[in-house]
C-alpha cells in the first residue's frame, strides 16, 4: 500500500495509472477502521483496478466540538487492516492541505453557508431539513464539501459508501448529479456486530454495558420490518418510539419512516414507492444511527 500526504502528489500518481485506462475506486473514510469500512474495500477491489481510500476526520461536518474532539484515531490499526484489505493507496492529507483558513473561519461563522463547492452552490433543499440534516446543522454542507474535494483530487471512477448513513449517500447522490461528476456511487450494506448493532466507529466508545443495549435499536427495526404487514405508518412509529424510550438510558432524538428517495416523512404506505426507517439517539455520551429498508 503506498501512503500520500500529499494530493499533488496523489493526483500526479493517479494520472499516470488513468492513462494506463485502470478503473479507480475511492473509499472515503474517517479511520476507526472496522469490519464495515473493510467491506468497502473489498466491495471497491470487485469493482476496480486500483482503491484509494481515504482517512481524514473532516472538521467541517461536525458540528459539535466535543464530538469532532472525541472522534476515535486508531491510525497504526487502520494501517494493518488496509494492508490486509489489500487497499492499493491511502491518503491521509493535513487540514491545511484540503483547507484553506478562509473555509474554517467560515465554517465557524456561518455553519449553514450552502455556497461551498469552490464557487458552485448544490441546493440540497429539503433532503438535509429533515433527520441528520435537522439534528445536526451544517453536518451535511461539510460532508458535500470535503467529499466533492476528495472527488476533484482523486477524480475516482467509481466511491463506495456505506448504506449506513443512508441520508448522506443521498446527498453525495444528488452532488454528483447537480455537478456533473462522472462518478459512480455505490451503496453498501450495512455490517452488524453479533447482537445487531451497526459496525460504526462510534462504537468504540460505548461501554460493554451500553454495547448489550444498543443491540435494542436494530432488534426494534427488525421488528418495525416485520409488523409492516399488521400495523400502519403511525402505529410502527409509535411502536418503536415507545420501545426506545421505555431504555432509560437512551435519548431518542428521532425514529422516522420516511420516503426512501426524498427522506420526507410519510405517513401512509401509498405515499412513497420504497421507504426507509431511521433512527438517531444517545446512548450514554455515544450518538448512534440505524436504518431499514422496509420495502
Ligand atoms: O461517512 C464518513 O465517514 C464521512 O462522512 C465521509 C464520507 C468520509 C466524509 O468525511
Amino acid at each position: 500500500m503506498i501512503i500520500f500526504n500529499s494530493a499533488q502528489q496523489l493526483k500526479i500518481y493517479l494520472d499516470n495509472v488513468k492513462d494506463q485506462h485502470y478503473i479507480v475506486g475511492f473509499v472515503p473514510t474517517m479511520g476507526a477502521l472496522h469490519r464495515g469500512h473493510i467491506s468497502l474495500i473489498n466491495a471497491a477491489k470487485i469493482q476496480s483496478d486500483i482503491v484509494v481510500c481515504s482517512i481524514f476526520v473532516n472538521p467541517t461536518q461536525f458540528n459539535d466540538l466535543n464530538d469532532l474532539q472525541n472522534y476515535p484515531r486508531t491510525f497504526e490499526a487502520d494501517c494493518k487492516l488496509l494492508e490486509t484489505a489489500h487497499c492499493d493507496i491511502l491518503f491521509i492529507p493535513e487540514v491545511s492541505e484540503l483547507y484553506t483558513f478562509e473555509e474554517l473561519e467560515l465554517k465557524k461563522e456561518k455553519i449553514e453557508d450552502k455556497s461551498w463547492t469552490e464557487g458552485k452552490t448544490v441546493d440540497f433543499g429539503s433532503l438535509v431539513e429533515v433527520m441528520e440534516g435537522a439534528h445536526r446543522p451544517g453536518h451535511f454542507n461539510g460532508v458535500a464539501q470535503v467529499v466533492s474535494k476528495f472527488f476533484r483530487i482523486v477524480e475516482p471512477n467509481k466511491a463506495f459508501f456505506g448504506q449506513k448513513d443512508f441520508q448522506q449517500l443521498a446527498v453525495i447522490r444528488k452532488m454528483v448529479k447537480q455537478l456533473n461528476m462522472p462518478i459512480e456511487i455505490f451503496a453498501c450494506p450495512i455490517i452488524r456486530e453479533s447482537n445487531g448493532l451497526a459496525m460504526s466507529s462510534r462504537n468504540e466508545r460505548l461501554s460493554a454495558e451500553e454495547r448489550n443495549l444498543a443491540s435494542i435499536i436494530s432488534k426494534t427495526l427488525f421488528e418495525v420490518k416485520e409488523l409492516q404487514t399488521t400495523k400502519t405508518i403511525v402505529e410502527l412509529k409509535s411502536f418503536a418510539e415507545d420501545q426506545l424510550k421505555a431504555e432509560p438510558k437512551i435519548e431518542l432524538e428521532y425514529f422516522e419512516i420516511s420516503d426512501a428517495d426524498s427522506l420526507q416523512p410519510i405517513t401512509d404506505y401509498n405515499q412513497a414507492a420504497t421507504a426507509v426507517a431511521c433512527v438517531a439517539l444517545k446512548l450514554g455520551n455515544v450518538r448512534l444511527i440505524d436504518n431499514i429498508v422496509l420495502y
